[in-house]
């Protein structure tokens, strides 16, 4: 077999984004790839009945597949209307029903967050804060321990200086998950959102303690916390605007 007989022998069998990949080899491979039977086959595979028509609902099977099949990548948003300047996060954390953690922290502060990983945290640990998730974390000094058996919730508030009001992100969740291999106990409330977007809802706020080992046995010494709305943005202009959305009050 010649070298064109067998790619369009394999080309078939492949799926849409490998087929696309293969367009970038060389001109010989794109001008065998571009044949818009095999973008037929891919598109008949998740919309079967698109194929029964004579012509296909666009100019080809090949434009068809890069305008609903490819993942969309790139979103281009608007500057968020609100920066971290104009926030303040309240932070509350009870073990059992004692208070153990009361702050207001500024928004500036929870954007700069962890720069430097305190020595002696697990590698796991190091690799999620240092990981390319947008995430905001606060190092806590002093910091708290906690006993494992005792149950640990959150609420956790944001205020905007820009209008003086406030949004709740979490409202009393316990830190009932805890990742042993990431020392991360996590917990996690839907957040509100502005009823100016009736279709959007789902969207968790997370809240973790970063903790290392402490000496003692199921104790946990809590150096650092984190939140993230890992669901929904994953960039500082993607959470200032889920931000933005939240019911204001
Ligand atoms: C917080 O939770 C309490 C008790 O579940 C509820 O009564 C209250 O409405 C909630 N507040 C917000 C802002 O969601």
């Amino acid at each position: 077999m010649t070298c064109e007989e067998v790619l369009k022998a394999v080309f078939p069998l492949l799926e849409g984004p490998d087929l696309a990949s293969c367009m970038e080899v060389c001109k010989q491979w794109k001008d065998i790839a571009q044949d818009d039977y095999f973008w037929k086959c891919i598109c008949a595979k998740r919309w079967p009945s698109i194929c029964k028509r004579p012509n296909p609902p666009t100019i080809t099977y090949y434009k068809l597949y890069q305008t609903f099949y490819k993942r969309q990548h790139c979103r281009t948003l608007l500057p968020p209307r609100l920066s971290f300047d104009d926030l303040e996060f309240f932070i509350d954390i009870w073990a059992e029903n004692k208070l153990i953690f009361s702050e207001v922290v500024p928004g500036p502060v929870l954007e700069t967050g962890i720069k430097v990983p305190p020595p002696g945290i697990c590698d796991m640990l190091r690799i999620h804060l240092e990981g390319p998730e947008y995430k905001m974390t606060l190092p806590l000094e002093p910091r708290f321990t906690v006993p494992l058996s005792q149950t640990v919730s959150v609420s956790v508030l944001v205020g905007r200086k820009d209008s003086n009001k406030v949004a709740c992100i979490i409202n009393k969740s316990l830190f009932d998950y805890i990742d042993r291999t990431a020392y991360r106990a996590m917990a996690f409330d839907y957040l509100d959102f502005s009823p100016l977007y009736p279709f959007i809802s789902g969207f968790r706020a997370w809240i973790s303690l970063l903790f290392m080992e402490d000496g003692n046995e199921g104790v946990i010494d809590v150096f650092g916390i984190e939140m993230d709305f890992c669901d929904a943005a994953n960039s500082k202009d993607e959470v200032l605007w889920l931000l933005d959305m939240l019911d204001w009050k």
